[in-house]
């Protein structure tokens, strides 16, 4: 049932969508599949550590490519890195945990730099925080260009339903399921996760209201952080990335003193951002008079 509502949704068919025990069951699934020993996976960083720890698990070499320094996505290095034809290319936009959306100008460049024999791995875990002049049917361009693709979909995010653990996968071909069908944790969704996931699909209402919110306090955080003179990274998500100017394991730890969790980068050279979650007016108020 909840496979046709997502198809419904998403205006596709329902042999195209798997359900999981949220992405990273739907990554490691996929993963399982078509990674074997010392294949190369490209991927972007800073990134949400799965897409790189996972590749590892499977016993991939994985290639990391840089943003560029104003946070627009690295496309002549991924060119570079998708000459060797990896295995699969996995990335997120918008980016967690810098933020950006990448365009469809962009998108379409790097899925025509990337050859058919590699599975591409679109995760869109904060697709619904886009802003509406910046979207695209990524799924669409897929199909046009027939590439071996999937696209990472989760309850988690906009939806809040982190708890149940529930996301889902677009693939360009129905062939891609039926393995992923083979490699997934088969009993990976409950029935009442699968059931609070399909009220959540139906109840637009919810989801505009809490991308609205997390958009004007967003907005907000972001003007508070930039006046207060920390850099930030544009965000098309609910949450910012932003330079301490110092070690932001020494900054975070600081903070959580104070009771206010934010995660401090660790990876350099990004040791001295921190992404900090866009929560109520009143969790922001509390984290911006932190400071
Ligand atoms: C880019 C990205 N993809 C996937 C996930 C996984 O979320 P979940 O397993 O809850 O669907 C996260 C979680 O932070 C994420 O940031």
């Amino acid at each position: 049932m909840l496979r046709a509502l997502i198809a419904q949704s998403m205006g596709t068919q329902a042999d195209r969508i798997i359900v999981g025990n949220e992405s990273e069951d739907l990554i490691g699934a996929l993963f399982r599949a078509v990674i074997r020993p010392n294949d190369q996976v490209v991927t972007i960083y800073p990134s949400f550590g799965l897409h790189e720890f996972s590749a590892q698990m499977f016993g991939a070499t994985v290639t990391k490519v840089r943003f560029n320094e104003d946070w627009s996505f690295p496309l002549e290095g991924l060119r570079q890195a998708l000459r060797s034809k990896p295995r699969a290319l996995i990335f997120s936009s918008p980016s967690n945990p810098a933020g950006p959306a990448i365009s469809e100008t962009e998108f379409r460049q790097v899925i025509a730099d990337t050859d058919p024999t590699t599975v591409i791995c679109f995760d869109e875990a904060y697709v619904e925080f886009i802003e509406q002049s910046k979207r695209f049917d990524a799924l669409k361009i897929l199909d046009e260009t027939k590439k071996f693709a999937i696209l990472l979909r989760t309850f988690s995010k906009a939806y809040g339903l982190a708890g149940a653990r529930v996301g889902y996968s677009i693939a360009s071909d129905p062939q891609l399921i039926a393995a992923l069908i083979k490699t997934r944790n088969p009993f990976g969704v409950n029935a009442l996760a699968a059931c609070a996931a399909a009220e959540a699909i139906g109840d637009l209402t919810h989801l505009k209201n809490t991308v609205a919110l997390a958009t004007r306090e967003r907005k907000r955080v972001t003007a508070a952080l930039i006046s207060k003179g920390f850099k930030c990274a544009p965000s098309q998500t609910n949450f910012v990335f932003f330079d301490t100017g110092s070690s932001a394991k020494v900054f975070a730890d600081e903070l959580r003193s104070k009771g206010v969790l934010i995660k401090g980068w660790l990876e350099k050279p990004f040791d001295t951002w921190a992404r900090v979650t866009v929560g109520t007016p009143d969790e922001n108020d509390i984290f911006l008079n932190s400071l």
